[in-house]
């Protein structure tokens, strides 16, 4: 038998007025609780008008404080709720199981402990890129990586697919700084792009916009001059292929009886 009190975990999207879907919005109106970890102040504006039961989880964070700290103790205070019979609704921003420890590791410890618990998902900063940028990884694929994990573990890539990196602007910072922006680790970053890149090869700054008055920031910049480029705490790098890059493997080709959609394909791409 399922024990009193559950969770819900619903992102907000990015931009206010416009990405927290309705079941999200139905989720964060139905809770006997809500915590949140947002700082766009007209999505808290949106949550708190939800619900009056809804408090922030954001004050958990503390400059030169450890984030996993932090993090653990989001994780408490969710759980705190959770285990005292209520039906608990914890909302991320973007999409909450992109790139957000908190949200996961609540979903574990609950059902572990017995809790019915379960993540809705919401729209990501890579959803927003795909639009924005018009990339479709139908076309060459895509691979996305935490920019400190992608340095530290020797993360093997595919120059030929698109790379997205996620907090460029952080790298190697594991305290919370605010939004103060981090150079540590660009340096090292360029010299293992430029194993892999020309340095005039042309990669993207993004940030999607947070309200419909803003557009988004995409900002072409070359990987040899990534180091000296402004990067924030909401900025995401992609790192789209040159098309020549990508060459099909004829025998492969042949064996599948794809000559006429190569070609097709291959004419489409001139045009
Ligand atoms: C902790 S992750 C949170 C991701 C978020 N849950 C999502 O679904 O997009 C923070 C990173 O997400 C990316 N990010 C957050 N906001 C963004 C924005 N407005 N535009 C582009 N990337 C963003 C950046 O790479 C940033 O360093």
């Amino acid at each position: 038998m399922t024990k009193k009190g559950s969770l819900l975990v619903v992102g907000t999207g990015l931009k206010a007025g416009g990405h927290l879907t309705f079941e999200a919005q139905s989720a964060i109106k139905n809770a006997d609780k809500v915590f949140y970890a947002e700082g766009n102040p007209l999505i808290v504006y949106q949550i708190n008008s939800l619900n009056p039961n809804a408090q922030t989880i954001a004050d958990l964070y503390g400059k030169g404080k450890p984030r996993n700290v932090t993090y653990s103790q989001m994780v408490d205070r969710i759980m705190t709720a959770v285990r005292e019979g209520l039906r608990v609704c914890a909302v991320f921003y973007g999409h909450p199981g992109v790139f957000v420890y908190a949200s996961h590791k609540s979903i574990s410890v609950a059902r572990a402990e017995g809790y019915e618990a379960q993540m809705l998902p919401g729209i990501s900063a890579e959803d927003c890129l795909f639009a924005d940028l018009g990339i479709d990884p139908a076309k060459y694929g895509c691979q996305s990586y935490e920019a400190t994990d992608f340095l530290i573990y020797r993360r093997v890539f595919d120059r030929r697919s698109t790379l997205v990196l996620w907090q460029v602007g952080i790298i190697g910072q594991v305290d919370y700084q605010g939004r103060r922006f981090e150079p540590k680790g660009l340096e090292l970053l360029v010299e293992v792009l430029l194993e892999s890149y020309p340095a005039e090869h042309t990669g993207i700054i993004y940030e999607a916009s947070q309200n419909a008055l803003f557009l988004p920031r995409m900002e072409p910049v070359a990987i040899g001059k990534l180091a000296e480029a402004d990067l924030t705490t909401i900025s995401t790098l992609v790192i789209p292929p040159a098309p020549k890059w990508s060459v099909p493997d004829m025998e492969r080709v042949k064996r599948l009886g794809l000559e006429n959609y190569i070609k097709n394909r291959a004419e489409l791409a001139q045009q």
